[in-house]
């Protein structure tokens, strides 16, 4: 048990479990449940999914979506919907992506915080012999919008979902108590499903129902959790998402937060029998540690004023299986001496906010919950340069715990 009475470093954490009172709350309309039936799929035999935005940058946006055979892409775009004067194709060594259907494509150029107007299209490839293409069709969608962050954005509001396992309807029940404000982003902090099967599984169960949700306007950043890491399709989960730099542990900054992604990996040893000796995930966390002493050193970590870590398995009050306990001896002390302000995790399936401990985290860890009814949170976090505030939700709407830096 770990001793929460000790309370160094805990100037600036000012309450925790259900303290927040129900006027914090602004609940927007029910958005309806989303569920694999109910949402329609968009009517055309070429396209599969929606768009849904990646990767926002000040100047860049990346537009994602599968189609269901194979086509060439492109991005029609603009800052009038009326006049989307701009066009974009993705170019891979000087060829433009064709007879794909996962298309991702990046527009650059951007100007930072300007509303962008964009629609998809895919024109069928029939045929693509050597010296002779064949095109049939073309889908043309309907328009869609987004903005670019500011450059010097001067606060941010985003979602944290985690745990969801392949309950789809829980996206949007939770949505529900995300508050009316816009996001500038949802953050998905691991095991939206039990195990990756193919791709229909990702359409289904995460692409469609957010999409019927938000990522048509608002970008996503998908953490791995440990359940994404198993299955036969796991190896294939980094085509379908951009992030920064490496695949799934990076950082990034919006506004007021530095955010610094962590891969933690499975929960067992690699050598335990369930994995069959197809991972290595202490070599990879030990890859992930030398990339963030170098993180934490840089001037605009050191500079920034919230500085939040991700990390789908918490340190701490997850147990004692070598996952955790790896992550904690080789993350832990990093974070610690970086003084890193939060730590949002989940994976316990047991919602908490915990006080910094002394000698073990010198910060709060947020633990969301899931994935069964009654226990599913939804985050939300807004901040500027006064304040930082997150707020979890229970699944009836109820507040469960707040923190404020
Ligand atoms: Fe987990």
């Amino acid at each position: 048990m770990e001793d929460l009475s000790n309370d160094i470093n805990r100037r600036k954490f000012i309450s925790s479990l259900g303290v927040l009172g129900l006027a914090g709350l602004c609940p927007v309309p029910s958005l309806g449940a989303a569920t694999v039936k109910d949402t329609p799929l968009p009517d055309s035999p070429i396209i599969k999914t929606q768009p849904y935005l990646q990767s926002a940058l000040p100047n860049q946006m990346t537009v994602r979506w599968l189609t269901q055979v194979p086509c060439y892409s492109w991005v029609d775009y603009g800052q009038s919907p009326d006049n989307l004067d701009k066009r974009e194709v993705a170019v891979d060594d000087g060829l433009i992506q064709a007879y794909n259907t996962v298309h991702g494509i990046t527009l650059t150029g951007l100007t930072p915080g300007h509303k962008y107007y964009y629609r998809i299209n895919s024109k069928v490839i029939e045929e693509f012999k050597p010296y002779q293409v064949t095109y049939g069709d073309t889908f043309v969608s309907e328009s869609f919008s987004f903005q670019t962050p500011s450059l010097q954005a001067d606060s941010v509001s985003f979602l944290v979902f985690n745990d969801i396992h392949d309950r789809p309807k829980s996206f949007a029940h939770l949505m529900q108590y995300g508050g009316e404000d816009k996001k500038d982003f949802v953050f998905l902090n691991g095991d939206m499903f039990d195990y990756q099967t193919d791709e229909d599984q990702l359409v289904n169960h995460l692409l469609h129902p957010l999409s019927q949700l938000f990522s048509t306007t608002t970008p996503f950043i998908l953490s791995r959790g440990n359940h994404e890491t198993r299955g036969k399709f796991a190896r294939h989960l980094a085509n379908y998402f951009n992030n920064r730099e490496q695949k799934y542990y990076f950082s990034f900054q919006h506004g007021p937060v530095y955010a610094i992604v962590l891969d933690s990996g499975e929960d067992k040893k690699d050598g335990d029998k369930e994995y069959y000796g197809l991972v290595d995930f202490d070599k990879y966390r030990l890859k992930q540690v030398e990339w963030l002493k170098k993180e934490v050193q840089k001037k605009a970590f050191k500079k920034a004023k919230y500085k939040i870590v991700f990390s789908h398995i918490p340190f701490y009050y997850s147990g004692e299986g070598h996952g955790t306990l790896h992550c904690r001896e080789v993350f832990g002390p990093i974070l610690n001496q970086a003084k890193v302000d939060l730590l949002i995790s989940g994976h316990t399936h047991r919602y908490g906010i915990h006080p910094p401990v002394a000698g073990q985290h010198n910060y709060p860890i947020v633990i969301g919950g899931g994935p069964k009814e009654g226990a599913r949170t939804i985050i939300r976090v807004k901040a500027d340069q006064n304040a930082f505030a997150l707020e979890m939700i229970g699944d009836t709407g109820n507040p469960v715990g707040n923190i404020k830096i």
